[in-house]
């Protein structure tokens, strides 16, 4: 028995109830719906991930928590309140932001991440760590999307919340992200415990593919089969499925997830102008240890066929410099 632990799980518990409540019900959340509307978010939505608002104001909750006996102290080291900057009294941690809870496996709410209303910053302000909450061992939405994982032997790897939302909202229901941290070892092996498959869903942009690069050795680091779904023009999942639709989404990016070569391919290439004798080579030099790496020789011939089609070279060439540089890894291996 852990009574703080149970103390702090009980005020996560109302506390999200409450700003469910007052995003629904009340003139303060009015502002609030309305960006969650204009974003496309429906009351049904709204609902399934119990999404809240927190008033703009200092001490909607230190009244809410006092009012039901709780220890003030002890719900600031627990992430719902903050200190005034003099030091003396509580304030509310979040203040005008909508609120999405965070669950453990258990659909128990162990933290909260507060969005702003359109701009300003931080745009996400996320619960500290704290007793309950530990973010390299969150991944958000995993308790609603057990069953569809088990089914489907499948989790779909998002960055944000928004983009596991419209997901879910689209029939894809196996999708999980982490909080705003990267990727850690501890998410990889929870993921492998329900699932033999995990594609890769992060935003279209740079930085969203830089990290999908990061996380494809992770993943495999552990066993799982990885697959990465490729977005074009920046968007990000959320965005994709807002301008082209759910089927769509479905379709053309989830069962048209990539393997890791390929995205690989595809991901260096961006760094080369092909139509360039030294872009090629370069390229070509890049590319061809990730392809002599592949264990089976007819992964690599479908590799290497493409990229002669591609670069317009013979297959015969890149071939022989495949096979040299395969002998000379296996050698230091
Ligand atoms: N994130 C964060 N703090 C920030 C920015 C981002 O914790 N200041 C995390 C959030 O988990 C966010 C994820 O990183 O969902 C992905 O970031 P980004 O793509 O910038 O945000 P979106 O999820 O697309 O946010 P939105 O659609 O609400 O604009
Ligand atoms: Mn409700
Ligand atoms: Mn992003
Ligand atoms: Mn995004
Ligand atoms: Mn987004």
């Amino acid at each position: 028995p852990n009574p703080e632990r149970d103390r702090l799980l009980q005020a996560y518990e109302w506390t999200a109830k409450f700003y469910h409540y007052l995003l629904k019900n009340t003139e303060h959340g009015k502002a609030a719906m309305d960006y969650l509307r204009s974003r496309g978010f429906n009351d049904k939505i709204i609902d399934q991930f119990q999404i809240g608002y927190a008033p703009d104001r200092w001490n909607t909750i230190v009244q809410f928590l006092t009012n039901r006996s709780f220890d003030l102290q002890e719900m600031e080291k627990g992430g719902l309140l903050s200190k005034r900057s003099d030091g003396e009294d509580y304030i509310d941690r979040f203040r005008g932001r909508v609120m999405f809870p965070i669950c453990d496996r258990n659909g128990k709410v162990i933290a909260f991440a507060g969005r702003v209303l359109g701009d300003g910053q931080p745009k996400y302000l996320n619960s500290p760590e704290s007793k309950l909450f530990n973010k390299s061992r969150i991944l958000y939405n995993l308790h609603q999307a057990k069953p569809s994982i088990r089914k489907l032997r499948q989790i779909v790897l998002f960055e944000g919340y928004g983009d596991v939302i419209s997901a879910w909202e689209a029939g894809v229901q196996n999708g999980v992200a982490t909080m705003g941290t990267s990727l850690t070892e501890s998410h990889a092996a929870m993921m492998k415990t329900m699932a033999e498959e995990v594609v890769v869903c992060y935003d279209g942009d740079r930085a969203g593919q830089a990290a999908a690069m990061k996380a494809i050795p992770l993943l495999e680091g552990v066993g799982l089969r990885v697959k990465i779904a490729v977005i074009n023009e920046g968007l990000d999942p959320d965005e994709f499925i807002r301008k082209y639709g759910g089927d769509r989404f479905q379709r053309q990016i989830i069962d048209g997830a990539v393997s890791t070569t390929k995205f690989k391919l595809i991901h260096l290439k961006k760094n080369h102008i092909l139509l360039e004798e030294d872009g090629k080579i370069a390229y070509t030099k890049e590319v061809l240890p990730i392809i002599a790496g592949l264990p089976s020789s007819t992964e690599r011939e479908v590799y290497l066929k493409e990229l002669a089609a591609e670069l317009e070279l013979s297959f015969e060439s890149l071939k022989q410099d495949c096979n040299e540089i395969r002998q000379s890894m296996l050698k230091n291996a």
